[in-house]
């Protein structure tokens, strides 16, 4: 049996919670894979709306399995509220969220380094969202980190100690940098209590059983192409591997066992934080979209900058991810445009390309635009393809030619049902 993927393509919110969420009734099993509170996918449904960071977007639908795999960092004081989000609607989760004990733990000295290193950055700073997922993903590596399975050791205490002193020495370069550890531990090791009473599994084994026994398996991505630490937009990234390859190291699959990669793409750009961002439009055109449609932060409310669709980014996400199906999503917030603009190459030091250059971070890149008749007609009603007005069918199409990739699904709204499905993503 093959794990399907959803990830996004472009700077994150790509609108990946929705799309999981939707699709997940086809599933026995959601698996987050990589990431962690920085995260925040929205789903809408029965008139209400919720916001996860570290629970995979499966959980509200019945019965099913939600793992958070071993390549996620977890914060336990946000993944305690988040439980009790879902204690108080009164969905279960007791039996079927599973942790994988390898996963890596967030402690509150993350933050503040997080936060300490960032200020000290000044305008250079990533516009992390300050949740401590750099500083993790660095004990991670660095050999220092504790993890998942550690809270059961009669040590964790003192293993916690140690790294504890580690980032207080850390935080001496920041002598400026002001904070209260003594009454965020507490909390903290509240919510480790809460953590403790989760069912923890080796997720390599969890997962590798799961598709043994037939069970059909999404892995949600979180972040998008564009953040990823090898090829995103680096130093402007996120600390993990967003793409497609995340997948094996962050759940312990091979990667023959991935099926088909669904890429989610907004029917224009956004992205939050510092860094480049080619079709970013500093005007009147960029408020729109981002007032039209709703683009400030799921995570931290801030404003998100918003662009045009940019087609040599998309290739390049596509090309990397193995992209099989793509989703649209947000179509419906260019309905009052009376153009719509799509990047198709760029000028970059005098010559024109349609890649992402190594050093696009130093250089002034300048999109190629080709300019689209808007359709000025409201999409949020339509569930038919052949029912959107032309202009909208061919923006589609136009998409679909330009990135050699069969757009599956449509999303005309943020709520759970508002989707156009032109083929129906199969489940095997
Ligand atoms: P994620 O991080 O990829 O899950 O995306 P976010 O939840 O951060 O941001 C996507 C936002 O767009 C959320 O507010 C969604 O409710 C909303 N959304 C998702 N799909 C659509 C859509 O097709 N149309 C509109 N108007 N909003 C959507
Ligand atoms: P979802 O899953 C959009 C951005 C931050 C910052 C950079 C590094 O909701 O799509 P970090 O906190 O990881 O150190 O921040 O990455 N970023 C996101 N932008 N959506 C996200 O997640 C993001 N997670 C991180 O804004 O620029
Ligand atoms: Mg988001």
């Amino acid at each position: 049996m093959a794990i399907d993927v959803i990830l996004g393509l472009q700077w994150g919110d790509e609108g990946k919670g929705k799309i999981v969420d939707y699709l997940a009734s086809q599933y026995d099993v959601v698996a987050r894979f990589q990431g962690g509170p920085n995260a925040g996918h929205t789903l809408k449904f029965d008139g209400q709306k919720f916001v996860l960071h570290t629970i995979p977007s499966g959980i509200f639908r019945k019965n099913l399995i939600n793992l958070i795999g071993n390549g996620v960092v977890i914060d336990p004081i946000t993944l305690e509220k988040e439980l009790k989000k879902l204690d108080e609607v009164g969905t279960d989760y007791k039996d079927r969220l599973f942790i994988a004990n390898k996963a890596h733990l967030i402690l509150p000295t993350h933050r503040y380094i997080d936060a300490a290193s960032e200020a000290a950055k000044g305008v250079e700073k990533i516009g992390s969202t300050l949740k401590g997922i750099g500083p993790t993903y660095m004990d991670k590596t660095g050999r220092n980190g504790l993890r998942v399975g550690d809270v059961f050791s009669p040590n964790f205490r003192e293993k916690y100690e140690l790294l504890r002193a580690k980032h207080l020495g850390l935080l001496k370069l920041y002598p400026e940098f002001d904070f209260n550890l003594e009454k965020e531990e507490a909390v903290w090791f509240e919510s480790i209590e809460v953590l403790k009473k989760l069912i923890n599994v080796d997720g390599e084994y969890f997962i590798n059983d799961q598709l043994k026994q037939g069970k059909k398996v999404l892995a949600e991505g979180a972040q998008g192409s564009m953040l990823d630490i090898d090829f995103g937009t680096y130093p402007f990234v996120t600390s993990s591997n967003t793409v497609t390859s995340g997948v094996c190291n962050g759940l312990g699959v091979s990667p023959h066992q991935i099926g088909e990669v669904i890429g989610i793409t907004k029917a224009y750009c956004t992205r939050v934080g510092g860094g480049p961002f080619p079709t970013e439009l500093l005007n009147a055109t960029g408020e729109r979209l981002r007032e039209a449609g709703g683009e400030f932060g799921a995570t931290t409310g801030r404003p998100r900058r918003c662009g045009w669709l940019d087609i040599p980014q998309l290739r390049y996400t596509i090309m990397l991810n193995g992209v099989t199906k793509l989703v649209i999503t947000k179509i419906d917030v260019l309905d009052e445009f009376e153009e719509i603009g799509v990047s198709l190459a760029y000028r970059y030091n005098g010559t024109l390309t349609d890649r992402m250059p190594f050093d696009i971070c130093d250089g002034v890149i300048e999109p190629v635009y080709e300019m689209h008749a808007g359709w000025n007609t409201v999409l949020s009603g339509k569930t038919d393809f052949d029912g959107l007005p032309e202009a909208a069918s061919n923006y589609v199409k136009f998409l679909e030619e330009k990135l050699e990739t069969p757009i599956s699904i449509i999303s005309v709204g943020p709520e759970r049902e508002q989707l156009i499905l032109r083929d129906i993503i199969e489940v095997v």
